[in-house]
């Protein structure tokens, strides 16, 4: 756990939600501490000891009048705390309390309008009596009967509860969704209970949380060594750097040249981390390895699989060399290890092996140090910023340990590497030019395992497509594929056609994550 003592600290129960994530953002937006927490890993002592200034519960796809469906542990409504229930949230909290739940022929899903009956605390400064505004809403059930001490506040046409107020136990429980953007003052709402309701100071800042990780690295490392994987992405950068502060000469950095990085990527690390911050380094310059491994293999599971093993056995190579290391630093963050709870309580399936995330320990037989684990990723650029590291380290773009391997669909060649390098650098070279670059979350080029004909000049060209991606996103969870102009995809496949050999065709990825995710593999 991370807030010390002084710190306020909101706790978010999720019945499995799609959207839970986002009410922790919103939370640490207002400078407050908060954790998720699956409601069926949260035992009355982990609660008490957590000592939060209010509880959450999130939403989530199940339904209070089936038989075992999830319920709030009944500590939640004892400790004497706020409680805000959010759609399956308040259905669960009415029917705990002695209201009623019933599903409704009259289903809202998507935007909807709630009128003011009443003032209530989350309203304060924001919505007054008799006003209509407009929510998100996303439920088949509604509450049909209130527990004692609660009052309507708020009522929609599909959900004539839509607002309940039991504001002198400070019990509230919202139909619709306060923290998505589409309900347009949600976040004051969550504000309003947040700081005026459960009283939080919002004190939380990220120099507060770079004291504390580098306290608690020291405590835990003590007098050891630890080995940090270095891809060149923000993650892995930052924990190097805090490690850095926090413990000096008693970390060494791996990075390991894969032979699948981005061109310039393995100079711009070595650079930053020996020259600027004169870090213990070591420069790992494996690609004949890793391609030699990977030859022959086209599945996206078996290619992911022999890289992360192989970043295992370089790991504890550089381990033994360096000799008596206890622990492995990662840069793994929040929405990696947050325990998804799916509609039967299970965990979620495994869409991809990330090799980054577990895994690594367990057969290197070190112990892990994540300072990162409660950061979302844009937290982290924060944190990078505090950290005082360059700004074009912190701005670039996500890049997945695995690398362009997994942007080959297919099997990897030297050639194809070659091909795509250079249109990767092509064409994120030209998102800077455009300005573009800093709107977008993440963006690359492909390289697809077919090839098509051409005409170039007089002469019939058969070369490979490329495919180009760029997507929006806040956390790499959920993402938008990002609207380009007519005139800068004219431009950027004219670019990449003539100054790429090997490409004659470029087609723009227009799908969203999701159904599709952002890497292709
Ligand atoms: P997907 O493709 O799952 O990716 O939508 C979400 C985000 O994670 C990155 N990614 C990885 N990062 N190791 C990493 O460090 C991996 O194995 C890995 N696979 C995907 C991806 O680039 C995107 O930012």
């Amino acid at each position: 756990m991370n807030a010390n003592n002084n710190t306020d600290r909101i706790l978010i129960l999720d019945f499995g939600s799609q959207v839970t994530q986002l009410i922790a953002r919103r939370v640490r937006e207002f400078g407050v501490y908060c954790e998720i927490w699956p409601f069926n890993n949260a035992a009355d002592d982990k609660i008490t000891k957590f000592n939060p200034k209010a509880i959450i519960l999130s939403g989530g796809p199940s339904s209070v009048t089936e038989e075992n469906s999830p319920r709030a542990p009944e500590i939640v409504f004892n400790l004497g705390i706020p409680v805000l229930g959010i759609c399956y949230g308040q259905q669960t909290m009415c029917e705990q309390l002695g209201g009623k739940v019933e599903s409704s022929d009259h289903k809202e899903f998507g935007r909807a309008f709630v009128q003011i009956k009443q003032n209530c605390a989350l309203f304060q400064d924001v919505w007054l009596e008799n006003s209509q505004e407009e929510v998100w809403m996303s439920h088949g059930d509604k509450v049909v009967s209130l527990p004692n001490g609660f009052e309507v506040v708020a009522v929609s046409d599909g959900a004539p509860n839509a607002v309940i107020a039991n504001e002198n136990k400070k019990f509230y429980g919202i139909q619709f969704h306060p923290e998505v953007v589409h309900t347009p003052h949600g976040k004051e709402l969550l504000k309003n209970f947040v700081i005026n309701v459960a009283n939080c100071s919002g004190n939380w800042t990220m120099s507060a949380f770079r004291q504390q990780e580098i306290d608690k690295i020291r405590a835990q490392v003590g007098d050891k060594k630890v080995i940090c994987g270095l891809s060149g992405g923000v993650d892995s950068s930052v924990v190097a750097v805090l490690l850095n502060e926090a413990i000096g000469d008693q970390l060494t950095c791996i990075f390991v040249d894969t032979g699948m990085m981005r061109e310039g990527e393995a100079e711009e690390v070595i650079e930053l981390f020996q020259n600027h911050y004169n870090i213990n380094l070591i420069h790992s310059k494996s690609s004949d390895l890793f391609l030699s491994r990977l030859s022959g293999v086209s599945d996206p599971e078996q290619k992911r699989k022999i890289i992360g093993k192989t970043f295992i056995d370089i790991f504890e190579d550089c381990a033994n060399s360096i000799g008596d290391v206890d622990f492995l630093a990662q840069g793994t963050l929040y929405p990696d290890v947050i325990e998804s709870v799916s509609f039967t309580g299970g965990p979620s399936v495994t869409i991809k092996s990330h090799h980054n995330v577990g895994g690594l320990p367990d057969k290197m037989n070190l112990k892990l140090i994540e300072p990162l684990r409660e950061l979302f990723k844009d937290e982290v650029r924060i944190l990078g910023a505090e950290l005082e590291m360059p700004e074009a380290f912190i701005k670039r773009h996500p890049f997945p340990g695995p690398g362009l391997a997994i942007r080959i669909p297919g099997e990897i060649t030297l050639e194809k590497l070659e091909i795509l390098r250079k249109a990767d650098k092509i064409y994120l070279d030209a998102l800077h030019e455009w300005d573009l670059y800093d709107k977008i979350w993440q963006a690359f080029a492909v390289l697809l395992p077919v090839k098509t004909v051409g005409v170039m000049g007089d002469s019939r060209s058969y070369e490979y497509v490329c495919a180009i991606r760029a997507v929006t996103s806040t956390d790499g969870m959920t993402a938008d594929y990002y609207h380009f102009s007519h005139e800068f995809l004219s431009y950027i496949s004219t670019k990449l056609i003539n100054e790429t050999r090997g490409i004659n065709r470029v087609v723009y990825d227009i799908t969203s994550k999701p159904p599709g995710t952002i890497e292709w593999e």
